[in-house]
Formats: structure tokens, sequence, C-alpha cells
């Protein structure tokens, strides 16, 4: 969608949420941002009120089904609602032994498939009458590539994705437009939790000015660094023992929760 004005975003209080406002900041847009950490999701505020942007902050945990519906319907029905970025998201890895805790599993899915597609379909529920709007979800280019390390994130981003293209295929006649994002490395506070090899990392404020570009235009799907497009394409085209073998080989390694900041 061109300008819109009315956009809500999830999980702004910090790494790609935050640097989307500071782009579509400006006089005349009213967000509504949603987050966890107040401290944070006030910085956010400060930077789209410096731009000239209006908005309201919520604080909520986007896995509480009841708040995410309150907060967007309330928002929504305070202004019609042009674009929604689900966008809240977190990564964990895997132990020493090669797996994952059962609760990081549970959690991975509940904020990033379950939390990320209510967020959609109770926006475009919202937008359905007015048959006008944008639903951005944020996939990951671990939806095209599993990453070795990090099992349930690349799952979660993987049922997003696919989420993402039905409900578009979906909604095309009813004037929504539905867009999936799968960005490759994002130098985000999400980021410090890796280590190893991290291909093509671009900065998060060039690449929420991609974004920003290409969501304009409406399209099925923005996937970037092109690097990493191309890297994922030639592996798909790999002998699969191949493949797996570099996947191990430039796997990043994902700290285990308790040495995360957060
Ligand atoms: N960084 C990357 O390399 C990368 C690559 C591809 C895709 N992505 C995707 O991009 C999106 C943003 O990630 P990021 O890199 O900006 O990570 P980040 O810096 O860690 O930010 C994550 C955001 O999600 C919010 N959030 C997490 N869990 C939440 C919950 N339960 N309820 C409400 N808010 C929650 C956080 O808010 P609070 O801290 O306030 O809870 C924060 O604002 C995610 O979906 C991520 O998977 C990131």
């Amino acid at each position: 969608m061109k300008d819109p004005v009315h956009i809500a975003i999830t999980g702004a209080s910090g790494g790609l949420g935050r640097a989307l406002v500071k782009c579509y900041a400006a006089p005349g847009v009213h967000f509504f941002l949603c987050g966890r950490n107040s401290q944070e999701l006030e910085k956010t505020a400060h930077i789209a009120k410096e731009k000239g942007a209006e908005l309201n902050l919520e604080l909520f945990d986007v896995t509480d089904p009841q708040a995410l519906e309150n907060w967007l319907t309330a928002s929504d029905g305070a202004k019609p609602l042009d674009l929604v970025v689900a966008n809240a998201g977190i990564c964990r890895g895997i132990g020493d032994d090669g797996l994952e805790s059962p609760k990081d599993m549970l959690q991975t899915f509940e904020v990033n498939t379950k939390a990320m597609l209510h967020t959609a379909i109770v926006a475009a529920s919202l937008m359905l009458p007015r048959k006008k709007g944008q639903v951005a979800l944020i996939s990951s280019q671990a939806a095209r590539l599993s990453l070795v390390n990090a099992p349930s994130y690349s799952a979660s981003k993987a049922a997003v994705r696919n989420y993402g293209h039905s409900l578009r295929c979906s909604m095309a006649d009813k004037g929504l437009e539905v867009t999936v994002v799968c960005p490759g490395y994002l130098k985000t506070p999400m980021l410090e939790t890796f280590t190893g090899p991290l291909p093509g990392t671009w900065d998060v404020d060039k690449a929420a000015n991609y974004i920003v570009k290409k969501l304009r235009l409406g399209p099925r799907e923005i996937k970037f660094p092109w690097i990493l497009n191309r890297m994922i394409d030639f592996l798909d085209f790999l002998p699969q023992s191949w493949a797996e073998g570099m996947s191990r080989r430039f796997s990043f390694k994902v700290k285990p929760a308790n040495e995360k900041k957060k």
C-alpha cells in the first residue's frame, strides 16, 4: 500500500519494529505500537514524535489472545488501520546435546507463529468491511532454509510464510494485500544472541527502508539480501547430502536462553 497513515506494529520496542517506525514516521501518520518493555517502547515513541507522527502505545504480551484482539480492535476503532505489521518474534537455540528445550520450543511457536497469525487474522477481519488495507508478516530466510541450530525458529517462520501466502490468495479479491517478509540476518538485539557465520548481515535501518519501499508495491513476498537468496536457491539445486553438509558447516550458534540479555 502506498503511503499508509494509520499503522499498527507489534514488537515496536526495538530492532526491526523500531526501524520501521523511523521510516514511516512523518506528520499525519498515526502509529499504534506495542511491546512489553516500556522504556524501550518509549524510546521508539520519542523517535516517532520527533518526526511529527502521533501514536498510541500499549504494553502487553502478544501471546495473550484477548489483549491482542482488544488492542487491534481499539486501534482500528480509533483510526481505521491501513497497515498492520506482525513483527514481534523471538529466537531460541539448541543445547550442547543438539536438542531444544521443550519450553523454548513451545514459547517460540506461541510468539512467532500463533501470535503472529492471530495478529494477521484479526487485522484482516477488521480491514475486510472497508476492502482496503495491508498486512505484513515478518517471516525470515530461515523459513526457506532451516537453520540447524534454531529448529523451532525456522519451523515457526516457515509456518508464517506458508500461511501468509494462503491468506494473500484468499484476500486478493477482497481488496486486501498480504505480504510475507523474509529478511536475512539483521543487526538487532536478536542477532546479539547469535555467534558464528552470518553471511549478508544488513544494518536494520537499511532493511527497514528496503521493506517500506517494497511494501508500497504490495508484493507476495519480500526476501533479501540478494546473496542469501542466491545461496538458498543454489542449495535447493544441490544433492540433499551436499546441501545438508553445507548447512551444518555454515550454521551459527544461538546462545542458550539463560545467557541472553532478556
Ligand atoms: N534479527 C534478525 O536477524 C532477523 C532476521 C529475520 C527475521 N527477523 C524477524 O524480525 C522480527 C523482529 O526481530 P528483531 O530482530 O527486531 O528482534 P528484537 O530486536 O529481539 O525485537 C523483537 C521485538 O519483538 C517483541 N516481542 C518479543 N516477544 C514478545 C511478546 N511475547 N509479546 C510482545 N512483544 C514481544 C520485543 O518486545 P519486548 O522486548 O518489549 O518484549 C521486541 O520489540 C522478528 O519476527 C524476527 O524473527 C529477524
